[in-house]
């Protein structure tokens, strides 16, 4: 297979010279940049890393700035990228690069980093340091796939590892990393997912199996996932006195830390939604709406019905935000639509 993907170096690399996207850590060979770039690329589009990229490196220009910042700010600049542990390893990456007083320069030394894969390591590796390591993510198994014909479930893992071995066989030796960035472009601009490539503006069209084969929205082959789990949740946006209650949320799990609407497990109705208030020693004092919403995430599927509503009282677990305090705070794009909710309510209330 490695004898098919050869002949893609050259075309490709011409191809990205003329081609290449321009982003910002791009023009860097800054290791620090380079892997927070990867970090924040992983699951997520470009356009959507742009504006939180520049940010970051406003705010956190270096390993030891990012490795003093504080959690809550941490958590700030990565509100809405989603994948909350990204940030957290990064930051524990971070203390563990300036503890050991260099960035490590090799593919097994970032390996060992927190939150660093096999991809990730392959990127900075090549990138930053010019290693003539492979970066396979995706994309890349998508093009190499279609490139080979290999019918093979590249969910499976010994099928990655195969595809692995291949595309570590042809990088290059000169600009490995612009070979890696040179595969994400074309996966990313031209080989499509699904039935949707561009063959025609292919620079490797002519060496292409799929192509050859009519088989390009049939490769790469996914093994079908299992289901998303489906939770209920109630959650409520209270309203006390020109401030809204937010908690944090445990330390493990998903969206561990982060801060939240109270809420409770299950979609309850009108009749049972005051219920659970008494636990938090609140009682209501007026209902104003229920509202539906959604939100995916990779395993499960969070259905919430909300309530806004006045209340008084109120105990230890609580914290009562004001509207300015409530933008301070890292509340996840999972409660988008309640946040929203409880701007607009704080604003009306303030009148
Ligand atoms: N996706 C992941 N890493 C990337 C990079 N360095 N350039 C463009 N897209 C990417």
């Amino acid at each position: 297979m490695e004898d098919k993907l050869r002949p893609i170096v050259e075309p490709l690399m011409d191809w990205y010279e003329k081609n290449r996207r321009d982003l910002p850590w791009r023009g860097t060979k800054d290791p620090y940049k380079v892997l927070v770039s990867e970090i924040m690329l992983q699951q997520t589009r470009v356009a959507a890393v742009l504006p939180y990229y520049a940010r970051w490196m406003e705010e956190l220009p270096d390993t030891e700035a990012l490795a003093a910042v504080s959690e809550e700010r941490l958590m700030k600049l990565w509100q809405g990228l989603g994948y909350y542990s990204r940030a957290r390893n990064l930051k524990r990456a971070a203390e563990r690069i300036v503890a050991l007083g260099r960035f490590p320069d090799s593919r097994e030394a970032l390996l060992e980093l927190p939150g660093v894969g096999d991809y990730t390591a392959g990127a900075v590796a090549s990138i930053a340091f010019g290693r003539r390591v492979p970066a396979v993510d995706g994309n890349v198994l998508r093009v190499a796939a279609r490139i080979t014909g290999a019918a093979e479930d590249i969910l499976d893992p010994a099928v990655r590892r195969r595809f692995r071995g291949w595309m570590e066989a042809v990088t290059p030796a000169e600009d490995p990393g612009g070979f890696n960035q040179a595969l994400m472009d074309l996966g990313a601009m031209v080989c499509l997912p699904g039935a949707s490539p561009d063959c025609a503006r292919c620079p490797l069209a002519a060496v292409c199996e799929a192509k050859r084969l009519g088989q390009q929205a049939a490769l790469p082959v996914r093994r079908k996932k299992a289901a998303r789990r489906v939770e209920e949740r109630t959650v409520y946006i209270l309203l006390r006195e020109g401030r809204t209650a937010l908690r944090r949320r445990e330390e493990r799990g998903l969206l561990a830390g982060l801060w939240e609407f109270p809420g409770v497990p299950g979609a309850l109705g009108e009749e049972e939604a005051g219920c659970p208030l008494a636990a938090w020693s609140l009682r209501p004092l007026e209902w104003r709406k229920k509202l539906e919403a959604r939100h995916i995430f990779t395993h499960v599927e969070w259905r919430m019905t909300g309530y806004v509503l006045r209340v008084e009282g109120g105990g230890e677990e609580l914290v009562w935000a004001d509207r300015r305090e409530l933008e301070a705070l890292a509340v996840p794009s999972a409660f988008a639509r309640f946040l929203e909710e409880a701007r607009r309510a704080l604003e009306e209330e303030r009148g």
